[in-house]
């Protein structure tokens, strides 16, 4: 028998598409369960401040399509802080709230762990991140959307290069990781994704204009990941003005976009799939871990080991864009 009887949840860090229908699920899993919920606003700051209100059923109604979180972020400074780690704690005690879920990327998981160690607190991780950087899950709440995003944006850019006959570099986000920039540039044709998993390892720009880019045609597309690794979108095209003033360069950065809009179906599904697991896990028991999807199948990873920095990218897809862009 569970011993829990309120669960808080709360939303951390960067905002993606499909937490709203995460914090649906987690909600009505619980209240199904018997469970009371509290939604805390502002990621922990709310837990801090005292943020933190009943939610019932009719509070997630009609939310499973909107992009960011109702329930807001932020990222907390005070929750770094052991002070405001037990201030946290104290208002978890007085509503009441015995067990956590909280949805958001590395920095909030490793908050998680380590409140969770400090106060011996159940807490439920999901993974709420465009950025799919989490170890442990194949996928997370928002990438998929950000991707069809990155394509939408793509695709456009693309007609203006045609007509122009120019090179672009095309940045979009992904904190140090490259899903989104590999994927992105299969997604979109592009003919190269320059990414930081392999940045110490070769000179992706060097190689890149030694194969000549797309040899059949006049313009290219070159997705890069953000990161100091890779010298991001604008430090590659003033790499290429220099050294090779032949090309026509131009720079998008795609910036905060990527994060908004409306969740797709698979990142509404996978989210309201997590979010009840996440209730599920918190019934069996279950502590400290983030709930993940591994070939389709739901399961749970150690909060120590979702939070590694180094899910590694599938190589292969490489040379699938290479293959591709001949
Ligand atoms: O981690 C999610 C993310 O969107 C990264 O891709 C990006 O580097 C970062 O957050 C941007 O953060 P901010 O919202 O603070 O600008």
């Amino acid at each position: 028998m569970s011993e829990i009887k309120c669960v808080g949840i709360l939303t951390s860090g960067g905002d993606s598409p499909g937490m709203n229908a995460a914090i649906r699920a987690v909600t009505r899993a619980a209240i199904y369960n018997g469970f009371e919920v509290m939604g805390i606003m502002r990621g922990y700051k709310g837990l801090v401040t005292d943020e933190i209100i009943p939610f019932k059923t009719q509070n997630v109604s009609n939310i499973i399509q909107q992009g960011g979180t109702i329930l807001k972020t932020a990222r907390c400074k005070e929750f770094m802080t052991p002070e405001g780690r037990q201030q946290a704690y104290d208002n978890m005690q007085k509503h009441g709230i015995d067990a956590l879920v909280v949805i958001g990327g590395d920095g909030s998981l490793t908050g998680a762990r380590i409140f969770a160690s400090e106060f011996n607190i159940p807490i439920v991780g999901l993974p709420g991140t465009i950025d799919n950087d989490l170890y442990g899950t194949d996928t997370t709440i928002g990438y998929d959307t950000a991707l069809n995003t990155i394509m939408d944006a793509v695709d456009k850019i693309r007609d203006t290069a045609t007509s122009h006959e120019r090179l672009f570099f095309i940045e979009v986000m992904g904190r140090n990781a490259g899903f989104l920039a590999l994927n992105g540039a299969i997604a979109t044709g592009a003919e190269a994704a320059i990414i930081p998993e392999i940045a110490t390892e070769v000179d992706q720009l060097a190689e890149l204009i030694e194969n000549g880019f797309r040899k059949s045609k006049n313009s290219s597309i070159v997705l890069v990941a953000e990161s100091e690794l890779t010298g991001g979108a604008m430090g590659l095209s003033e790499r290429v003005k220099k050294e090779f003033p032949e090309y026509d360069v131009r720079v998008t950065i795609l910036g905060h976009i990527q994060r908004g809009g409306s969740p797709s179906a698979a990142d509404r599904i996978l989210a309201s799939r997590m979010g009840e697991a996440s209730i599920n896990a918190l019934l069996e028991g279950q502590r400290n871990i983030m709930v993940g999807i591994q070939n389709d199948e739901l399961v749970y990873v150690p909060f120590t080991k979702a939070i590694r920095n180094d899910k590694p990218i599938n190589r292969d897809l490489l040379n699938t864009i290479k293959i591709l862009s001949i």
